[in-house]
């Protein structure tokens, strides 16, 4: 006879799928294939399935090597036939969730995997929910369309929301020692998916529903975008008041008790922070409630890049030059440093009101070697050497990567626009600092 689900997760024989091979899953998956599970991955991207089965890695945070291995060892494979779920024991769903025009959820997603789950839900599976989303879904959108197949939680299968906290690029906090949040359905659902996250994480939090752990996600990202936004409002403050802000935050920061750190930049990036807090501001409309924090923290941050333009402008007024036929080169396009991902990169917005203006804009950023820009591909710069910086107007460091010899930039520049403090302290006139001078 089958063994019963948490034994077969406790002996490590439960068959783990992993929906959705991105920035979450393939990390997942690689953990749960680390730590002795046989994993299949679904997606529906037949390159990302063809990569991951010739073991190929595509996210920067998976080690090449663990994954050729697990892959070879056959712990970890891919596909994009759905009709796997049926001898599938766990089911953890990461796909995208991202706005819509009217910066309204997207969570077509989701409905589309829960299209073919449907056909494929069976006694004693347990499905945990990863993508962020608004505090509901689970219980609204997903638990309806499973039970229509004449199951019931908690009893013929367990039903929970666990969200993602990766960090890309953080080489401390890994999926294993970042404590998980999980709210299940029912208790059963909370104990059967806490026992399967403790098979490879330390911690594992249990809230008290997957509207309390929805919530925890939308938190802890809404958290960052309010203070974020006011880091970059006291910036601007303190260009007007000729106070150094970065001098300010690290100051304040020595206070050991009620002070955290949050830095100024050009904006907010990736695909949490500027999209999480609308779901939550989204799901409060619907109770007729106005998030006004997150409304205030969402224009001050996608203001940021209309900030950055007004710094370059007047960087280039001491040149007596306007943007309109300057040449201008953008060091770093991925939202942070070191890592390679530019979705909502504040840095495509600064490129975008350059060009308007009539700018001629390269960009150089090593780990970035093509973006699509305007329905076409832009290429990276080839190198960053002294004839290359020489040859604009301006260099704009948008993103400050660990990787680029900033002493040259400083040297051959005409004129730097650094809106990440690489040129901390530094008081030469062809230096401009985000939060460090003054504008009128
Ligand atoms: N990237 C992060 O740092 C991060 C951190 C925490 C939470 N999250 C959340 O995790 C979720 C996933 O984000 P991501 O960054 O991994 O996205 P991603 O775009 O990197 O990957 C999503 C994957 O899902 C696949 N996919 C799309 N629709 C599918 C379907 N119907 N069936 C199977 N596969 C499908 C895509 O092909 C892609 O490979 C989102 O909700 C995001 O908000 C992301």
């Amino acid at each position: 006879m089958k063994k019963d689900l948490q034994s077969r997760i406790n002996d490590k024989t439960a068959v783990i799928g992993i929906i959705g091979l991105g920035y979450v899953g393939l990390p997942l998956a690689v953990e749960f294939a680390n730590n002795s599970f046989t994993v299949l991955g679904i997606d529906i991207d037949k390159k990302r399935v063809a990569q991951l089965n010739g073991g190929e890695n595509y996210i920067a945070d998976v080690s090449n090597k663990s994954l050729k291995q697990l892959v070879s060892s056959k712990n970890l494979s891919a596909t994009n036939d759905f009709s796997v779920l049926t001898d599938i024991d766990v089911v953890i769903i990461c796909v995208p969730t991202p706005l819509n025009k009217l910066n309204d959820p997207d969570v077509s997603y989701i409905l589309n995997v829960l299209d073919q789950l449907t056909k494929y839900v069976h006694t004693d599976m347990l499905i945990s929910l990863e993508s962020t989303t608004y505090p509901g879904t689970t219980r609204e959108l997903i638990l309806p369309a499973l039970e229509k197949r004449n199951l019931t939680v908690g009893k013929d299968f367990y039903l929970c929301f666990s969200p993602e906290r990766i960090d890309p690029g953080n080489e401390h906090y890994q999926i294993n020692n970042t404590p998980k949040i999980i709210g299940g359905i029912t208790e059963k659902c909370t104990a059967v998916g806490k026992l399967l996250y403790e098979s490879i994480i330390d911690s594992v939090v249990p809230v008290s529903s997957p509207e309390a752990a929805e919530t925890v996600k939308l938190l802890e990202n809404t958290f960052r975008s309010i203070n974020i936004g006011l880091a970059n409002e006291v910036a601007i403050m303190c260009e007007k008041l000729g106070v150094d802000v970065w001098e300010v935050i690290d100051a304040a920061a020595t206070k050991p008790f009620g002070f955290m750190k949050f830095l100024p930049g050009p904006g907010l990036g990736g695909h949490c922070i500027p999209i999480d807090p609308h779901y939550l501001a989204w799901k409060m409309k619907t109770l007729d409630y106005n998030a006004r924090f997150i409304e205030l923290a969402g224009d001050i941050n996608t203001s940021m890049p209309l900030h950055v333009l007004e710094l370059i402008s007047s960087g280039l007024n001491q040149f007596q030059k306007p943007i309109n036929g300057s040449k201008i080169l953008v060091l770093g396009v991925a939202y942070k440093r070191d890592i390679d991902d530019v979705r909502e990169s504040p840095a495509l917005d600064v490129m975008t009101l350059l060009e308007q203006g009539g700018a001629q804009v390269d960009y150089y950023d090593s780990y970035v070697p093509k973006i699509k820009w305007n329905d076409t591909d832009k290429y990276c710069q080839k190198d960053l050497a002294a004839e290359t910086l020489k040859s604009y107007d301006a260099v704009v460091v948008l993103t400050d990567h660990s990787n680029i010899d900033y002493d040259l930039v400083k040297s051959e520049s005409k004129l730097i626009v650094d809106t990440r403090n690489v040129f901390s302290g530094i008081k030469d006139s062809k230096i401009i600092r985000l939060g460090n001078r003054q504008i009128s």
